[in-house]
């Protein structure tokens, strides 16, 4: 075959290929949570959320229950994290503050801090750190068991990292970096990943809490 009557044929392949692997793609992509939405409010294929017990940074074992009749704008992440979390949980008090301001029940929405660090994060070490992004931001820790059952069931991925051998307490964790919204019942509203501006997320909070005006 000479390479002009090759072509043809090469290029349906290529064609039928890249067909295989889109369908394979379309077939086998999580539906949830759809984080390219922005604010997301995709309800999702495998509920996120459920039931947890934590203790939180005063000490005080807390449950999922304690906070039914609020919202709950929960982040999970950790204390030690060099970049991610401290901006978003920044962003988390920014944006209550902002809702605040604009008329919101300080008391409607429960921001929470569920770490995916529990061996550092000690009650003690998130006692010393959510207070600097909001009064209210109560932090939660908890077993290896009790973490890696609540970050499964709001559909987290936390992995800890390499630490080096002279400091086995320096080591990052890679997780998902994403805000969630539950309501009073305790159901899943919406995810806000890094694009949403406080703004949106202060505006959302205003409207799923019947604030807006
Ligand atoms: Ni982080």
């Amino acid at each position: 075959m000479s390479s002009k009557s090759l072509f043809p044929v090469l290029a349906l392949g290529a064609v039928l290929a890249l067909l295989v692997a889109g369908l394979y793609v379309l077939a086998f992509t999580p539906r949830a949570p759809a984080p390219e939405n922005s604010p997301g409010d995709e309800q999702a294929a495998v509920p996120i959320g459920g039931p947890f017990t934590l203790t939180d940074h005063l000490g005080r074992r807390v449950s999922d229950s304690d906070f039914r009749g609020r919202f709950m704008l929960i982040y999970f992440g950790y204390s030690f994290c060099p970049d991610v979390c401290p901006l978003e949980l920044a962003r988390i008090g920014r944006a209550l503050r902002l809702a605040t301001e604009r008329g919101m029940d300080p008391g409607a929405v429960a921001p929470l801090f569920i770490t995916v660090d529990p061996e550092r994060d000690t009650v003690e070490q998130l006692a010393g750190h959510v207070p600097l992004f909001h009064p209210d931001l109560v932090g939660l820790t908890g077993s290896p068991e009790e973490i890696a059952a609540v970050t499964s069931a709001y559909h987290i991925f936390a992995r800890k990292g390499a630490a080096s051998a002279d400091r086995p307490d320096d080591y990052l964790v890679d997780h998902t970096s994403m805000i969630l919204l539950m309501d009073k019942a305790g159901e899943f509203v919406a995810v806000f990943t890094g694009r949403e501006s406080v703004e949106d997320i202060a505006a959302r909070l205003l409207a799923e809490t019947g604030a807006a005006r």
